[in-house]
């Protein structure tokens, strides 16, 4: 029986990792994507939305609507990871442009598709910059909002932009503090405790490399800029796929499992941008988090690679539960 796409929103700054989560979104049966919205994050947000259409065009994708959004964080002063993903955001491959424009907009298309699409799940890979404005701006529509699956924060493992802060929250700290505290909707935090499981290998890249598709090709070529970065800056072999888990733990729910717990974002001092994780109810205050602990990793790229590849099935499976390749 066909189960029933789920409705989905997906709010990106792509990014290498986006621009992989994108592609699995856009391929995947079970997720109707009724729009992309830019935050500025990895890169400045003009350079986000031209990433944005142009992966989307790579996988004939053009009907998704693409609106850009906030061009920085709500107080603090924008930086970018462009040491990460490359100048450009996509480690420096130069993707065939697409010929479509962006929308303006993005909090006025978040708010009317809300409104005429209860029950739509976000999708959050990026700073939480928009989300928090929707919120500030558009209390009401928070209503519609089936729950908030995203990337970002840690909660045992350290951080990527300071020993206790991820990348998303450091960029904008306000902003996820205010969504935890004023969505009062479930959210799913996504963070790097199970992301670092998501671990693109050099093995996992050789395989997908060796499908010989422009696809193939525009993922192995955007994974070498940030494989050397892992490689150099975290003596890490592979590249930490972090967005596309977020994307594949709402196609499938059971890939992760998590513990639920309050979830405080701190905006100040030394630990600025880090999720303060209780759950142990020691701050007596309300779950307001389902946070992720543990990841299949093996299924989850599965699921990546047959989404993106369903020709591959046979291989796909040989490789990846073939235990001479560590798996
Ligand atoms: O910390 C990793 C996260 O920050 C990922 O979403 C990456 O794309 C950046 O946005
Ligand atoms: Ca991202």
């Amino acid at each position: 029986m066909m189960t029933e796409k789920k409705k989905v929103i997906i709010d990106t700054d792509p990014g290498i990792d986006d621009s992989l989560a994108l592609m699995l979104a856009g391929k995947s049966n079970n997720l109707d994507i009724l729009g992309v919205t830019i935050a500025a994050g990895n890169v400045e947000n003009q350079q986000c939305t031209q990433n944005a259409l142009d992966v989307l065009h790579l996988i004939e994708r053009d009907d998704i609507p693409v609106y850009t959004g906030a061009t920085k964080p709500l107080k603090r002063e924008p930086i970018n990871a462009r040491e990460t993903h490359g100048s450009n955001g996509i480690g420096n491959v130069e993707l065939e442009h697409s010929k479509r424009q962006a929308k303006t907009g993005a909090l006025e298309f978040l708010k009317t598709t809300l409104e005429q699409n209860p029950g739509t799940t976000l999708i959050a890979l990026g700073p939480l910059t928009n989300i928090a404005l929707l919120l500030e701006k558009y209390p009401e529509v928070k209503e519609n909002i089936k729950e908030l699956v995203l990337m970002g924060g840690t909660y045992k493992s350290h951080g990527n932009c300071s020993p206790v802060a991820e990348f998303n929250f450091w960029f904008d700290p306000d902003a996820a503090k205010y969504v935890f505290e004023n969505l009062n909707k479930p959210i799913t935090m996504t963070g790097l405790d199970v992301t670092r499981k998501a671990l693109l290998t050099p093995n996992y890249a050789k395989l997908i490399k060796n499908f010989d598709t422009k696809l193939a090709d525009t993922i192995y070529d955007m994974t070498q800029f940030y494989t050397d970065f892992h490689w150099d800056r975290e003596g890490v072999l592979g590249c930490v796929i972090n967005d596309p888990l977020a994307v594949a733990q709402v196609i499938d729910p059971s890939i992760c499992t998590g513990i639920n717990g309050n979830v405080e974002i701190i905006t100040d001092g030394p630990a600025i941008g880090m999720s303060m994780v209780d759950t142990e109810g020691i701050l007596n205050k309300e779950d307001n988090c389902y946070i992720l602990t543990n990841c299949d990793h093996k299924r989850f790229f599965k699921l990546f690679m047959k989404t993106l590849f369903p020709e591959k099935e046979i291989e796909i499976d040989k490789i990846l539960d073939n235990e001479l390749y560590g798996n």
